[in-house]
């Protein structure tokens, strides 16, 4: 099949960046949105890639964490935009893209230290990183997030969009309820088919986000009879249920590991997940250079719980 014009990326772009934030501000339950000025990363970061990010001059938590780069702009008046126009902040060409945003869910040490940074505070960033999705040329491609996963595949539904407009793009986005969804409109905004599904029924259909893809195709919204893709990012078992489910209909489907870093770039190994190759023999493989983004199928899910 042939892919589309989504290139594979390498982190052959990939630089160290001292980013100062413009924005920041709490968009849903325990969720965070963050802008950072960073012209390098915002210029190269591909659809399904990541930076390491640190806050400088802080030794706890030492080690970077891995947040997915989830949009990027060159003005702030861009109708997709979350903040207000700001023209102190307006670059100096509206073209050139200048700011990547991160959107986090606070877990533990680093996440919960970066609620306290303010605009004007500094984040070091090392990327872009990984290597981003690469789908096949479909008629209808869905993407299925839970958990952070949408951080991961709100470039992609665009980057869909606007290269081959004729492609449906459907988002179906898992929560445990309504108030974990922030920004939604982000993904409207980007010409994107939104579905929601919660297990409490308080928005969308309440069941899991595979509950979800089962009506969208009892509904005839996902249908065999069109070419067929999912990306998908989120909690292991989510991603593990939605790669079998794409697997019984024959869809290609990709899947962005969230597994833990420590280096980013290849050396310390505490990212490496089970990966099945064509001959059927697994190795592991290193998420932070060999993925995140790798085909559901290929994944030993088993071995992963
Ligand atoms: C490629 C990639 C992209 C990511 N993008 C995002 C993103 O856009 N937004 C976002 O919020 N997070 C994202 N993550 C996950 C994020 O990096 C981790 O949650 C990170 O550990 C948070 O740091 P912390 O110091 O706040 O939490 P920590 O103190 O590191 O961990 C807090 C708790 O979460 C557990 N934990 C940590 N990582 C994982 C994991 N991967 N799976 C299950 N449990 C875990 C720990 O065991 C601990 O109990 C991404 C991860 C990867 C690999
Ligand atoms: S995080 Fe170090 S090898 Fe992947």
């Amino acid at each position: 099949m042939p892919t589309s014009s989504l290139q594979q990326c390498s982190s052959a772009s990939a630089g160290y960046h001292q980013a100062t934030i413009v924005a920041h501000e709490q968009i849903a339950e325990a969720t965070w949105r963050l802008r950072v000025d960073c012209p390098p990363l915002a210029a190269s970061a591909r659809p399904g890639q990541f930076a390491m990010v640190r806050i400088p001059n802080r030794h706890d938590p030492l080690l970077a964490r891995p947040l997915a780069v989830y949009d990027v702009f060159g003005d702030l008046t861009e109708p997709t935009c979350w903040l207000p126009p700001t023209p102190a902040a307006a670059p100096a060409s509206p073209n050139a893209l200048r700011y990547a945003d991160f959107i986090y869910a606070v877990a533990g040490k680093f996440t919960t230290a970066t609620t306290t940074l303010r605009p004007g505070d500094t984040l070091t960033l090392w990327g872009p990183l990984g290597n981003g999705f690469s789908l096949p040329t479909v008629d209808h491609l869905v993407l299925v997030a839970g958990g952070i996963g949408q951080t991961a595949v709100l470039m992609l539904g665009r980057h869909l969009r606007l290269t081959a407009p004729a492609t449906r793009v459907t988002f179906c986005w898992g929560a445990r309820h309504g108030e974990l969804f922030g920004h939604v409109e982000d993904f409207r905004a980007a010409g994107l088919d939104v579905q929601l599904a919660t297990l409490d029924g308080s928005a969308g259909t309440q069941g899991t986000v595979v509950d979800l893809l089962d009506q969208l195709e009892a509904e005839g919204s996902i249908t065999g009879s069109a070419t067929t893709a999912l990306a998908c990012c989120g909690p292991e078992r989510m991603m593990a249920a939605v790669s079998r489910w794409a697997g019984q209909r024959q869809f290609p489907c990709q899947v962005s590991l969230e597994t833990p870093m420590a280096c980013g770039i290849g050396i310390c190994f505490s990212c490496v997940a089970p990966v099945i190759d064509a001959e059927g023999n697994w190795d592991y493989r290193r998420t932070c250079v060999e993925g995140p983004v790798f085909e559901g199928s290929t994944i030993d899910w088993e071995a992963m719980e």
